[in-house]
């Protein structure tokens, strides 16, 4: 079977990528989509496969292909096939319909999303994680079990989802020390289907404001999507804390802690150190450098929270004329107000303790 290789993919996927990726694919004549690598690399091989489905509607009807920036505000309907391979046990986007991507001419991040966009095939293969530097392993493993984490934490979650997110976090705080630090096979098979099985879990359950307050830092400032999960992850575990006691109570034995003797609080406590301890042997940055991420920016961010689809040049005067809600628009099971957020946000330059 001929085939054709895309490989111009950076950390984070670009429009640019995208349209460029099925430029290529048109002159090769691909009428399937094999996405292999980490969660960008999967964002652009399904793209790929939504510009495709997109072309072969358009020649049905004599129109242009638009670029992938369009789909943002007008799902997809058809899709070309995509089989998706990950090679870092982290997004999850190999199960996922969501294609989350920066559209550089716009300064904006926007997300590609229909019902239609769920890979046709996914492939979960350890052998393909060998070659995993640690660092990449472990903020991909860490942005696993969060998803994990925060799809019991918020107000969509079922049974259902939680019986999936309750396994998977119980799979990586086994597997994904001895996964990212030795050559174990079995432990990285573990984590790549914990991954899977985590965002079929958040995809549900949706996700909290870990990834709200994350997002922001990622869309104005060069930090890896990994690190900003993992700075925001205890802080907002501890500010869950009074709304998500049962929570916590329910997570403690999948998180290998032993609640006998404990109340509901020093259970949660134990919970959240759990997963501090594992950041800590992960070697995870506890706060953002202010080299790298302006401190001054708290308010915007604090806002952006409010207003998801928004423009990374908005001034903070434009903001400010904006009227907020009282809490911030997301699933998170206890609702933050503007002055929360911004309180998180100042922690994440605090940094946290074990
Ligand atoms: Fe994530």
């Amino acid at each position: 079977m001929p085939t054709g290789v895309f490989t111009d993919v950076t950390h984070i996927a670009k429009v640019s990528a995208i349209d460029e990726s099925w430029r290529q694919a048109q002159e090769h004549g691909a009428d399937c989509i094999v996405a292999l690598g980490g969660g960008s690399a999967l964002v652009v091989g399904k793209a790929t496969g939504v510009l495709g489905g997109a072309a072969k509607e358009a020649k049905l009807t004599g129109q242009r292909t638009p670029s992938i920036r369009e789909f943002a505000f007008n799902p997809p309907v058809y899709v070309m096939p995509v089989v998706a391979i990950p090679t870092t046990a982290g997004s999850g986007a190999e199960v996922s319909p969501h294609q989350p991507m920066v559209d550089e001419e716009n300064n904006r991040k926007i997300t590609v999303s229909s019902a239609v966009c769920y890979p046709r095939v996914a492939i979960l293969d350890a052998n393909l994680m060998r070659t995993l530097p640690f660092v990449q392993a472990t903020r991909s493993g860490v942005d696993a079990l969060t998803h994990a984490i925060e799809a019991c934490l918020t107000d969509q979650s079922t049974e259902i989802t939680n019986s999936l997110a309750l396994h998977a976090m119980q799979m990586l705080i086994q597997n994904l020390r001895k996964s990212c630090m030795t050559d174990d096979l079995q432990a990285k098979q573990a984590c790549l289907e914990a991954s899977c099985i985590a965002n079929m879990a958040c995809g549900n359950a949706k996700l909290g404001y870990v990834h709200g307050l994350a997002r922001n830092v990622q869309t104005l400032f060069p930090v890896p999507y990994g690190e900003t999960i993992g700075v925001f992850l205890p802080p907002v575990m501890e500010f869950n804390m009074p709304a998500a006691l049962d929570r916590y109570v329910m997570m403690a034995p999948y998180l290998g802690v032993d609640s006998a003797g404990k109340n509901s609080i020093e259970i949660g406590e134990a919970v959240i150190y759990q997963v501090k301890k594992l950041l800590a042997d992960l070697n995870f940055p506890r706060k953002f450098s202010e080299e790298v991420v302006d401190r001054k920016s708290i308010p915007i961010m604090a806002k952006m929270v409010f207003v998801r689809k928004l423009e990374k040049n908005l001034s903070l005067e434009e903001l400010d004329k904006m009227e907020l809600p009282l809490y911030g628009p997301n699933p998170n099971i206890r609702k933050a107000t503007y002055d929360d957020f911004v309180k998180l946000y100042e922690k994440s330059f605090e940094g946290w303790e074990l």
